[in-house]
């Protein structure tokens, strides 16, 4: 087990325990089932821990906010170096591991002396705040490896994201060269990270996108639903021997126990969407919208049979590929978009997996032909390389720089 591993994760996989309790699909049947003696401890514990008074460790095999459970809140960030000092670089990577070491135990970046005149080197809006669950994921583009000078070091597997149908990327929100996702329970918890994370590397560089996101996690024990109203991340494999198939990278290289994280900010109509009636928008799915089962079954967590799902459906197209990714999405809210007077809201679409060939191959059978086409937009796109986690003395990317 991963030291990164949260309560839940720990004790127990929460997919086998909906089946057994057979509340897969019907929400959370608090002290009806038989298992609820067992339950009712998870779930004092849980109110416990949604408190945020659970700290996940910076430190460890793999970086943490990857297969950490989901926290509530996103704040994601795509940096462009303007600097192609590598010695520079590196030394923000160091800090940014001390940073990110201590902001991930609620304490302040930097304790700051008596000097009344300078400014205060943490920004201090998480005084007296527990640290949310805050966990804080960084990845670097192939671009950065090339202002970096290290492009003999590129993976084989680290290939550019090729067009896909029917995208309106925008430049604005595609590429750039370091990626990082803050997750917390507490948006202001994830805000300050990021905020003085940057901080930091003011002098060699500039924010090109960010996204700030939610998502609708209560006990973490239910599938989190998306703003088209549908249970989102059922699929995912939940087991620490799957994420060795799925997420964990086994290359030989500075790779190696890193995951490839493929993003999309993918704009939602929803005005579209709820003029849309039921059965078509379970049909866009090929799963039910109240129980999150799919087309001919009861549970959530049934087995899906292809043959009884709609051919343009989302779930039969992403399924029939047979490459898995996981899934970390976050909806977003933006305001209204000025041209259409609608909301501007979507998600922020992310999926970690070892081969980013599995999320290409994925997203090409869903340009063409998938029903959901109708309602949404791809507006940003990036694909970055998220490094194995830190040791102790140790510091982000250090196999890639050394
Ligand atoms: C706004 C955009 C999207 C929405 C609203 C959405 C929604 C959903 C929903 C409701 C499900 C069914 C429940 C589940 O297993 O999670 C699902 C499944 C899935 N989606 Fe998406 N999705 C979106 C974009 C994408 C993209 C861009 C990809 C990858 C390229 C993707 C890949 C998958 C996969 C692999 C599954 C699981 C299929 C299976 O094995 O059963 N989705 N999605």
């Amino acid at each position: 087990m991963t030291k990164d591993e949260t309560f839940f994760e720990q004790k127990m996989d929460r997919r086998e325990f909906l089946k057994k309790a057979g509340i897969g699909g019907a929400g959370l049947a608090l002290g009806l089932s038989g298992a609820s003696a067992f339950f009712a401890t998870k779930t004092d514990e849980a109110e416990k821990i949604s408190d945020g008074d659970e700290k996940i460790r910076f430190y460890g095999k793999h970086q943490a906010g990857i297969t950490t459970a989901m926290q509530k809140n996103i704040y994601f960030v795509v940096l462009d170096l303007h600097t192609t000092d590598k010695d520079k670089i590196i030394q923000l990577f160091k800090d940014w591991t001390d940073y990110s070491a201590k902001l991930v135990e609620g304490e302040l970046v930097k304790k700051d002396g008596s000097n009344a005149l300078l400014p205060p080197t943490d920004t201090g809006e998480t005084v007296g705040l527990n640290p949310h669950r805050l966990t804080l994921t960084f990845g670097v583009s192939a671009d950065f490896l090339k202002k970096m000078g290290l492009e003999s070091k590129r993976p084989k597997l680290f290939r550019d994201l090729p067009p896909f149908p029917k995208e309106q990327l925008q430049d604005k929100y595609t590429g750039g060269d370091i990626a990082i996702q803050a997750c917390a329970d507490d948006e202001q918890v994830a805000f300050h990270a990021i905020r003085n994370l940057i901080r930091k590397g003011r002098n060699s560089i500039t924010m090109k996108w960010s996204q700030s996101g939610f998502a609708a996690i209560g006990n973490r024990l239910e599938t989190p639903r998306n703003l088209f109203g549908f249970k989102d991340g059922t699929a995912n494999v939940t087991k620490e021997s799957d994420f060795d198939q799925v997420v964990w990278t086994d290359s030989k290289d500075w790779m190696k126990d890193g995951s490839y994280m493929a993003v999309r900010r993918i704009q939602m109509h929803l005005e579209t969407w709820d003029r849309t009636n039921l059965q078509e928008q379970e049909n866009t799915f090929g799963r039910y919208k109240d129980s999150g089962a799919p087309f001919g079954k009861k549970n959530e967590f049934d087995e899906v049979d292809l043959s009884l799902l709609p051919v343009d459906s989302h779930v039969r197209l992403a399924k029939e590929v047979d490459k898995p990714i996981y899934r970390r999405s976050y909806s977003y809210s933006d305001g209204i978009d000025e041209t259409t007077g609608q909301f501007d809201s979507g998600l922020l679409f992310i999926s970690y997996q070892k081969d980013p060939d599995s999320f290409v191959k994925v997203q090409t059978n869903l340009g063409a032909d998938d029903k959901m086409n109708e309602y949404i937009t791809h507006i940003g796109s990036g694909l970055f390389a998220c490094f194995a986690g830190v040791e102790k003395g140790g510091y982000l990317g250090q196999d890639l720089f050394e």
